[in-house]
């Protein structure tokens, strides 16, 4: 591993707890201004100082985020799907078509731009499953390949939607992590050197773990009430990730400040959700 790659590593990661905790702050690139996230530079203003990196788009980067800041920049760099739409079907007479949705990404920041930026890392999407798998796999390999010229870290999202999102909603834990396992190992064999998925439920989240040789972080996904988003986050770090990448459980949290803070506890010191809760005064609701 290059100096370039283990020092920016070492920006992401805590060389001291060997965790991470990333504010996620992405989303506009294709949910547009979420609730929370209208104002990228409000959102994050209070909080900023309780994350380890921030995770924006190259466009949130520019404005803003002041460029005095000492928080390490992990840029979203694949993007291109946006809303869903319909498309015709290729070779079909019939004139049927078909929905293309998220998944239909393109590298977006280049590894250049990237360190021009003074990134400390990168994250690309992938879509194992769906019709743009090669597609957004290949996106993965093209940027770790230029990435890891300039010693720029890559994390590998494997992102779920659509059908996909339905096994977990529907509580599929089992089906959702042999998914989840699957996705996150493609994710490390095509060059992620930290990859970024989402928990699945208590003794499955292990098979997911067990198959990833590079580190995990977890994403918090829609929004759910302080105590269970605390909850998720805490068997995540007692299954084994390093840490969280997330976005809405803490800036629409009712109490952003203490949410990320107990985050950051349970993540860096492994303290329990009682202990976090009653420290910040957090409601089960927050
Ligand atoms: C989509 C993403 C999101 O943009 C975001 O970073 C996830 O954060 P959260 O789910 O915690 O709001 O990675 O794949």
């Amino acid at each position: 591993m290059s100096w370039g790659l283990q020092n920016r590593l070492a920006q992401i990661i805590n060389p001291e707890t060997g965790k991470t905790v990333l504010l996620a702050v992405d989303h506009g690139y294709f949910m547009g201004p979420v609730s929370g996230l209208e104002d990228p530079a409000k959102t994050v203003a209070d909080i900023i100082q309780y994350c380890d990196a921030l995770s924006p788009t190259k466009g949130i980067l520019h404005h803003s985020i002041d460029p005095n800041t000492s928080t390490p920049m992990i840029l979203r760099a694949s993007g291109g799907g946006s809303m869903a739409r319909q498309v015709p079907i290729e070779n079909d007479a019939t004139g049927k078509t078909r929905v293309i949705g998220l998944e239909d990404e393109v590298i977006t920041c280049t590894a250049e731009e990237a360190v021009a930026l003074n990134a400390a890392g990168v994250t690309i999407s992938i879509y194992v499953g769906t019709e743009m798998q090669r597609q957004s796999i290949d996106n993965l390999a093209t940027m770790t390949r230029e990435a890891h010229k300039y010693g720029l870290p890559v994390i590998g999202i494997t992102a779920v939607g659509g059908e996909l999102d339905a096994l977990r909603v529907e509580g599929k834990e089992a089906e959702f992590a042999k998914y989840l396992a699957n996705a996150a190992r493609i994710a490390v064999e095509h060059g992620a050197d930290i990859v970024k998925t989402y928990f699945v439920g208590k003794g499955h989240f292990d098979k997911v773990i067990g198959g990833c040789p590079a580190p995990i972080v977890i994403a918090g996904g829609k929004k759910e009430p302080a105590q269970q988003a605390l909850e998720f986050t805490y068997m995540a770090m007692q299954t084994g990730a390093i840490g969280v990448d997330m976005g809405r459980n803490i800036f629409q949290s009712k109490e952003p400040v203490k949410m990320i803070q107990a985050v950051r506890d349970i993540v860096h010191r492994g303290d329990s959700v009682d202990a976090v809760m009653s420290r910040y005064n957090l409601k089960k609701d927050d």
